[in-house]
């Protein structure tokens, strides 16, 4: 059972019902996005959750596959899915750790509040790259501590053994970007707001 799973599953009612936290910044986080998507565009969410964003995405879009681990986040996306109506909105169940299975390319890859949940996360952003078409965007929303205190180092030692809490990969901002732009893309929007998550849009080259 791959870490956290079992925390997601059971969750994630509660997550799904709950309303974005900072809803005006959520907004401007979708129409950074919908600058970089055509109604001919193929999208991959990955860690996707209860499906929202895919969904609000979708009738922008061609097509937009989302991926999670939690069997029971992808059912409820499934289900959003259906209540609203949207049949261009695919959803699966995939770790992030299995990227490397998924075969591309995409118009966009959007990875947000995910990245700092994954241990390899340089591996999900090589992944992204490689998923991502030339001139293609991928999206990230990310949450950077760069030192975990004491209490978050027990909280996700906890995780890493138990598997029943989310684990947290300490990173700071600057380590992020490098890392996008070390395996190739160019960082073309950067919006945060205070004490948010970073948002960034990295293009790949043409
Ligand atoms: C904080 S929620 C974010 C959901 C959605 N992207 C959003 O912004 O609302 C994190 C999601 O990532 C999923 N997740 C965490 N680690 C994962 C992994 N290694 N592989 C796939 N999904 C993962 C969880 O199941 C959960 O649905």
């Amino acid at each position: 059972m791959a870490v956290g799973r079992v925390f997601w599953d059971f969750f994630s009612k509660s997550y799904a019902s709950q309303p974005v936290a900072d809803e005006d910044a959520y907004q401007v986080k979708l129409e950074l996005t919908r600058v970089y998507l055509t109604t001919d565009s193929d999208v991959l969410e990955y860690g996707c959750g209860s499906g929202l964003t895919a969904l609000s995405h979708a009738p922008y879009v061609r097509h937009i596959l989302g991926t999670d681990y939690s069997r029971r986040m992808v059912q409820i996306a499934k289900n959003n899915a259906a209540e609203q109506e949207i049949d261009n909105a695919t959803f699966e169940q995939a770790a992030v750790e299995d990227l490397s299975q998924l075969e591309g390319p995409f118009d966009a890859v959007l990875a947000l509040n995910i990245l700092h949940l994954v241990a390899d996360w340089k591996g999900a952003i090589a992944e992204s790259y490689r998923l991502t078409r030339p001139g293609g965007v991928f999206a990230s929303s990310t949450i950077c501590l760069p030192k975990l205190n004491i209490g978050l180092k027990l909280m996700s030692g906890f995780a890493n053994v138990t598997g029943l809490m989310p684990r947290l990969s300490p990173m700071t901002q600057d380590e992020l970007i490098a890392e996008i732009e070390a395996v190739g893309f160019e960082i073309v929007e950067r919006f945060q707001p205070e004490g948010g998550a970073i948002f960034l849009i990295g293009k790949r080259p043409i």
